[in-house]
């Protein structure tokens, strides 16, 4: 059975810079807090109605189909990772797929709902379909567009500082060079803490989570209905329910745990050490996060790349934007043993190792 190599990559992030200065001029923070907290000096922000997270995708996309050697007729399966979709549905997969022109439609697109671990998720889903000789052009996105969703009020400031706008791409196709490709991967879900890390509003829940889990939560619904809700009600939208939630202590605390296991559980499985690992990406969820566990490891830092600093957490794009940026920077070259991981909302966390 072959394995499945990355032949392409490609990465756009949007040229709008904002930074931490830029921040206080709408909310009560400073660039003291954001970078100390954080690492995070600027992200990059969509220019608005002009770009989405498909049109961003979409250009991320073409340059790693170019990469690759290949025209975008000859994508054969599309992968969408995202928890800033355009539309709540169709998913971004089609709607990409027409951004790229790709009219044929011997081609199927599936849309990834696993936030900060998409990448890795879509990666390994990707894989199966590859291995099994299903598709031979896998095209993977992890795209965010998260301006156009947070609270840019001081009420939001501890989750909107952190997060920015951006697209990274990979095309997957199957090699039988000995040795070469995605190794392993390792994927862990715990819906436990759900609501800790989360966009409620609008949904189809109908509060039936919250009571379940005994939250004490008015989301405005009309009792009076005889059928049907509401994903939207004004008392959301008043209340400002309609951003997301973080309990930042809770996913600081599991996210340092969880990155450490799943990595050393995907290096067992292939009788490999850390020693071995000649490049780590971490989702860049929080430089904090990412120099704890390159710690917890015992790397060095000439075999970690953070960019954190520069775009912010662009969730689903985090490890391919970085991974192309590592890249391009002669950093990843032919048999070195690349590890990519990622924690986030759901909880979801996730780690593969690839041999380039
Ligand atoms: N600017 C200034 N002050 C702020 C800001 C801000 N942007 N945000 C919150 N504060 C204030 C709070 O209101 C609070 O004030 P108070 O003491 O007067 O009540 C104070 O700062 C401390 O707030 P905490 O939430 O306790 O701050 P903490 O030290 O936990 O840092 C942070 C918050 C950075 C979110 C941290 O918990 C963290 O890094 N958590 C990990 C979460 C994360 O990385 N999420 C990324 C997305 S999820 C993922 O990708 C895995």
């Amino acid at each position: 059975m072959p394995s499945t190599k990355i032949a392409g990559i490609g990465f756009y992030v949007p040229e709008k810079v904002v930074t931490n200065f830029d921040l206080m001029r709408h909310m009560d923070t400073t660039d003291e807090w954001i970078q100390e907290r954080s690492g995070i000096v600027e992200r990059r922000y969509v220019e608005r109605h002009e770009e989405t997270t498909a049109s961003i995708g979409a250009k991320a996309a073409r340059i790693a189909i170019e990469r690759a050697g290949i025209t975008k007729e000859e994508v054969d399966f599309i992968v969408f990772a995202t928890l800033s979709p355009d539309y709540f549905f169709p998913g971004c997969g089609v709607l990409m797929q027409r951004e790229l022109g790709i009219t044929h439609t011997e081609i199927g697109a599936l849309d990834i709902r696993n936030q900060c671990s998409g990448f890795v998720y879509g990666l390994t889903v990707a894989d199966q379909f590859v291995r099994s000789g299903m598709y031979k052009n896998v095209l993977l996105v992890g795209a965010e567009v998260h301006s156009m969703g947070l609270d840019f009020t001081t009420r939001g400031r501890n989750v909107s500082v952190l997060f920015g706008d951006g697209a990274g791409a990979v095309v997957l196709q199957p090699t039988d060079e000995p040795g070469q490709g995605i190794l392993t991967s390792k994927l862990h879900s715990d819906g436990t803490h759900a609501e800790q890390l989360a966009l409620i509003c609008p949904g189809a829940h109908g509060g039936y989570h919250a009571k379940k889990m005994g939250m004490d939560v008015d989301f405005g619904f009309d009792e009076n209905l005889e059928f049907g809700e509401l994903f939207v009600t004004q008392k959301m939208l008043d209340d400002a329910m309609t951003y997301p939630v973080m309990d930042g202590q809770l996913v600081f605390k599991t996210a340092v745990t969880k990155f450490p296991e799943v990595i050393r559980e995907v290096l067992d499985d292939q009788g490999l050490s850390v020693a071995d690992i000649d490049l780590f990406i971490p989702h860049q969820a929080n430089l904090r996060i990412s120099q704890f566990v390159q710690r917890k490891l015992g790397l060095p830092d000439g075999k970690v790349w953070n960019n954190i600093q520069r775009y912010g957490n662009t969730t689903a794009a985090t490890i391919p934007i970085a991974l192309c940026e590592a890249w391009e920077a002669g950093k990843v070259k032919k048999g070195d043993l690349v590890c990519i991981a990622a924690f986030g909302s759901g909880f979801t966390w996730a780690a593969s190792l690839i041999r380039w």
